[in-house]
């Protein structure tokens, strides 16, 4: 081999050398990307996650058919049952039973008075509430989301179980 040829093999071993180096690092570089690009997306999806986290308990709500659209039942106790025993049980119960507060228990003498206005007006008074010698009666016996029709089944079963 000439010198000439020495001087080409070792240049040109450098140089395969050089570009292997250069593959490697190439390769290196892509997979480093990868996995960073991998990261991010991750990352973006912790971020929301954490919005989702964080998003205040209620937004204003600016579609004007949002109210309208909203079922007008669900705001009605007990699902709008009109089970009398069931709603004087739970609302009414608490001072007519007892008598608390000068609330008139289910014993007929205490409502002889108070039905002889008839039957219209007792409903009314204890639809609207109402303060009386007795005592105070609040509007719907304090439960706003029952229904003026809940609380008449709720009167008529009071007058109909009087002892
Ligand atoms: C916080 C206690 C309280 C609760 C709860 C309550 N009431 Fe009364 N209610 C009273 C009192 C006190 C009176 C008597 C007021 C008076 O005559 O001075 C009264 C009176 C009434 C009367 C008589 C009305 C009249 O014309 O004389 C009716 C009817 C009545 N309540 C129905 C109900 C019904 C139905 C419920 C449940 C939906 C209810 N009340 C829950 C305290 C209560």
């Amino acid at each position: 081999m000439s010198d000439q040829d020495s001087i080409f093999f070792r240049n040109f071993s450098i140089l395969l050398a050089a570009l292997v180096v250069f593959t490697i690092l190439l390769i290196w570089f892509g997979v480093a990307m990868q996995n960073n690009l991998v990261a991010n997306v991750q990352g973006q999806a912790d971020r929301s996650s954490i919005q989702e986290l964080i998003k205040p308990v209620a937004a204003v709500n600016t579609d004007p058919n949002a109210v309208a659209a909203a079922p007008v039942e669900a705001v009605i106790a007990f699902d709008g049952s009109l089970d009398g025993e069931m709603i004087y049980n739970n609302v009414c119960m608490a001072c007519h039973t007892t008598g608390a507060g000068g609330a008139p228990k289910l014993v007929a003498a205490e409502w002889e008075t108070r039905l002889d206005k008839g039957m219209d007006a007792v409903i009314a008074q204890a639809i609207n509430g109402f303060m009386g010698e007795a005592g105070l009666m609040p509007a719907k016996g304090g439960r706003a989301d029952l229904s003026d029709e809940q609380v008449k089944v709720a009167v008529e079963f009071m007058t109909s179980h009087l002892e």
